[in-house]
This record gives C-alpha cells, sequence and structure tokens, in this order.
C-alpha cells in the first residue's frame, strides 16, 4: 500500500473538461483498474478551497456550458467553498437573453432550481479571455486586465479545482469566449510554473504535455478521437420544457454534478465518482489523466462536503436507444432550427430565424470548402492524411509553436475559427507534424478564404 503525505502538496488541481484533450494522450490514460492506494486523512484537513469555473462559449444556443458552470458554483457553495475563492468565468450572455423563456434564471436540468442565483460575476464579457484566465491561475494580479480582481491566492495547502465547459477541440484546453485560445502547452506551463513557486519540491521536467509529479488529477469528457454530448435537449428524454429550444447540459457535467449533489462527498472518492460518470456518459470515453494517487482522494478535499443534499427530484438513467444523443457541434443547428419552428408564420421573428439558420449552414459549408480546398494544396494526393489520428501514445503535434503559429497563421487570412471550424484543429497538427511552413499555409490560406472575411 503506498500512501503519499502531502503537506507538501502545492497544486492540487482536478479538472473535468467537456471535450477531448487529445494533449494529453501523450500521457495515455492510466490502467485500469488502478492499484488501490491508502486514503491520506491529512488531505482532509489542508488549506484553503479554491476553484475556478470556466465556460468557454456563449451565445443562446450554449446554453448548455454556462448552465454547468453556474451549477458547479452551487456545488462548491454548497460544499462550503467562499465565493473569495470560487472565481468564475462566463460571458454572462444566457440568464438575460431575450430568448431565454424564464429570464434572469438558468436551470441545469428540466424543471430544475435556478442555478445562476449568486453566481459571481468576476470575469464576463469582453475580460473572459486566455490572459485573465492564466493570470488568475498564476495568481498575478499586475497580469490582469478587467474583472473582479480576484486571483488564485493559494499556499502550499491549498487545494485548486477547475472545471471547463465548452466544446473543445484539438489541441487547445480550450477556446474562451474572446480572443486568444488556451493552448495545452502554456496552460500546462503555468500550472508546473506554480508548483514550482508554491513548494519546495524540485521540479522534474518530462517530455510529456501533463507531467504526473505536479499533483493534477484530470478527468475529461471523451478521447480525443471522439465528440461528447449535450444533454437534456429539447426531443430528448428526458426533455426540457417545450419552451425552451436548447439543451439544459452536457451530459459529462451534468454527470458529476448531480452525483455531487446527490452523495456525501466525505465518503465518495474522485475514483468512485469517475466510475460512476463513465457508466452515466454514454457515447464517449471518459478519460482520466495526471497523478492517480489523486483519485483516491474524498471528493470533499475538492470540493467541500455539503450538509444538505440537493433534494433529488427525480432520477432517472439515460438510455441511447430512446433519446439520440446530440453533439456539442450538433446542438447549435438543434437551437436554430427550433427558433425557426416556433416563430409565428409569416412574421419577422420567422424570417430572421431563417436567415439565422442559413447563415449557419452556409458558414458550415464554407468552412469544408475551404479546408477542402487547403488539403488539395497542401497535401495533394495525401489529402486524406490531414485529418488523420496519430496512433495512440503518440502527441497530437511534435512542436507545439508550430501548431500555435499555424492556428493564427489561418486565423490571420481567413477569420477566427469558429467552434464548427473547431473542429479541423487537427489539420494544423498534421501540417507541422509533415513539415508544412507557415508560409506555405498563408499561400494556401489566402487562396482558399479569398474575399471571405469570415470563413470560420
Ligand atoms: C416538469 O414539470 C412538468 C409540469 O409540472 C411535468 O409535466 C413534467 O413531467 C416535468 N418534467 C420532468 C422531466 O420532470
Ligand atoms: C505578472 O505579470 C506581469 C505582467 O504580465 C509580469 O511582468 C510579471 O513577471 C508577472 N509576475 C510573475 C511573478 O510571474
Ligand atoms: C501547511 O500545513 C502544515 C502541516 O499541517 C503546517 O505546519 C504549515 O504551517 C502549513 N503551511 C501554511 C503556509 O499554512
Amino acid at each position: 500500500m503506498k500512501l503519499k503525505i502531502r503537506n507538501w502538496v502545492a497544486l492540487l488541481c482536478s479538472m473535468w473538461m467537456s471535450f477531448a484533450v487529445s494533449v494529453l494522450e501523450g500521457v495515455g490514460p492510466i490502467p485500469d483498474p488502478l492499484e488501490v492506494f491508502g486514503h491520506d486523512d491529512k488531505n482532509d484537513v489542508i488549506g484553503t478551497k479554491w476553484a475556478i469555473l470556466v465556460a468557454g462559449s456563449y451565445g443562446y444556443g450554449n446554453y448548455r456550458h454556462q448552465a454547468d458552470i453556474c451549477h458547479a458554483y452551487q456545488v462548491l457553495k454548497n460544499g462550503g467553498l467562499k465565493d473569495e475563492n470560487i472565481i468564475v468565468f462566463m460571458y454572462d450572455d444566457i440568464a438575460h437573453n431575450p430568448l431565454n423563456p424564464n429570464r434572469g434564471i438558468i436551470i441545469n436540468k428540466p424543471n430544475g432550481t435556478d442555478v445562476y442565483k449568486g453566481v459571481p460575476k468576476d470575469y464576463t464579457g469582453d475580460v473572459t479571455t486566455a490572459q485573465n484566465f492564466y493570470a488568475v491561475i498564476s495568481g498575478n494580479r499586475s497580469a490582469l486586465s478587467g474583472g473582479s480582481g480576484k486571483v488564485v491566492d493559494s499556499g502550499p495547502n491549498d487545494t485548486i479545482f477547475i472545471f471547463y465547459a465548452d466544446h473543445g477541440s484539438v489541441g487547445t484546453i480550450s477556446a474562451m469566449p474572446v480572443g486568444d485560445n488556451v493552448f495545452a502547452p502554456d496552460f500546462v506551463a503555468v500550472l508546473k510554473k506554480k508548483h514550482a513557486a508554491n513548494s519546495y519540491r524540485k521540479m522534474v521536467s518530462f517530455p510529456r504535455i501533463l507531467p504526473n509529479d505536479i499533483d493534477i488529477y484530470v478527468t475529461t469528457a471523451s478521447n480525443s478521437q471522439q465528440s461528447s454530448y449535450a444533454f437534456y435537449c429539447p426531443g430528448g428524454n428526458p426533455s426540457p420544457p417545450p419552451e425552451y429550444t436548447v439543451c439544459l447540459g452536457d451530459l459529462y457535467s451534468i454527470s458529476w454534478l448531480e452525483d455531487s449533489d446527490q452523495n456525501d462527498r466525505t465518503k465518495e472518492t474522485l475514483q468512485q465518482q469517475y466510475e460512476i460518470v463513465r457508466q452515466r456518459t454514454t457515447g464517449s470515453a471518459v478519460m482520466q489523466y495526471g497523478d492517480t494517487n489523486l483519485a483516491n482522494d474524498f471528493l470533499a478535499t475538492y470540493i467541500g462536503a455539503t450538509p444538505n443534499l440537493y433534494e433529488n427530484t427525480y432520477s432517472f438513467e439515460p438510455s441511447t436507444t430512446q433519446t439520440t444523443l446530440i453533439s456539442q457541434r450538433d446542438a447549435n443547428l438543434l437551437h436554430l432550427h427550433l427558433e425557426l419552428e416556433k416563430a409565428p408564420k409569416g412574421s419577422e421573428e420567422k424570417l430572421k430565424a431563417q436567415r439565422k439558420l442559413d447563415d449557419e449552414i452556409a458558414q458550415r459549408e464554407h468552412v469544408d470548402n475551404v479546408f477542402n480546398l487547403i488539403g488539395d494544396f497542401l497535401f495533394r494526393e495525401k489529402k486524406n492524411s490531414m485529418m488523420l489520428h496519430r496512433p495512440s501514445g503518440q502527441p497530437l503535434v511534435d512542436d507545439w509553436d508550430c501548431f500555435r503559429i499555424l492556428v493564427k497563421t489561418y486565423e490571420s487570412q481567413c477569420g477566427t475559427l469558429s467552434t464548427y471550424g473547431r473542429k479541423y484543429t487537427r489539420a494544423f497538427a498534421n501540417m507541422c507534424n509533415v513539415g508544412i511552413s507557415k508560409e506555405q499555409l498563408k499561400v494556401a490560406s489566402l487562396q482558399a478564404c479569398l474575399n471571405k472575411n469570415h470563413a470560420s
């Protein structure tokens, strides 16, 4: 039995994400079943519990990501975390959106309670940027621009919990609502620096992207080969009330959130929750990465323990045979279709809804077209290799700087990648892996996106 005494722990970060983080695949999934480690009792009495909650999207069609984040806030608050230690990034355009049938209220399941109430508005609107996210994690106030000024000002005994809800895409941990993406290596670099700054431990540098010696445990909604799924969608089972044209949550997120609401967190470990979430999250392979020892910690170590378990208004088991799973990328299309259906015949609204839907479809076709052309231009007869997955165990890309530069090069010619466009991020990784240069991509993008401002 291995027992790790961790009174020196500098950073402990447990992360649930709504989509693939293929960058972690270089590390490989944790072998299953896990070796059983002993609990470290000291864990339960260490310092302050911190949390960062990030919704990476905006727009009413993405209702569910901000709903997941707000629900997470309620879980933490209920667990005894203080507002001063919970830092929220959300665009905040859902609760008061004209399309929201219950203005001022956000729910995360059909007939659920308001999860928006009390959520701190730390970084909203234009200041929900990657720069602020890094500054918040690092605890560097002078690097902040706008927002509440709250940062993770943690000490060596503290824990940090990070939850990200977004569509995700290959090679970026997430998009932020505004500005640059959070690129995986930048994120890891910030974490490493923090770990080093808060402890006396010598850092061992691994070539791997997510080192397993910086006390980080991560779970994700799916591996890089798959999509993850939205849930509580119109037409699903159970379905939101008919006035909602959006999905209320993501299957992976609501699985851990509802589990945390309903169970004694002083008795359930991260590993146990991982198993429960994995079983409930049909359609995608929930993964765990990082320091496996931490999986044996109780949930309460990170998200606190709740004296009052939430009332469970109904319990249900999702059935893949009864419910069509809606992928992250299709959820917005469903929303636009339903808005069109809902609008009265012959009304101005109907025309607007039709235009929005047409625009979205045209945009998607355009992006497909652009990448098709870029593939022809750069890969020629080997075009099929542009979107190929590398063998498992190999990182997505060998040269992360190249990846970052190529994404920027493309965006400088064709506009920012949209949610849909981000399904092609793998193409940039593969370009780097076969040695395509920035100049080559620039020429190809210029040609493919000619006369279009919005290629995303
Ligand atoms: C939500 O409430 C309505 C009205 O009370 C009820 O008909 C419906 O079955 C409820 N939905 C769920 C999923 O519980
Ligand atoms: C904090 O951010 C500022 C501005 O970006 C930077 O100059 C400084 O080096 C940072 N401090 C630390 C300790 O990283
Ligand atoms: C961390 O915890 C240890 C052991 O409980 C204690 O001796 C130490 O003072 C704590 N450090 C801080 C900075 O709180």
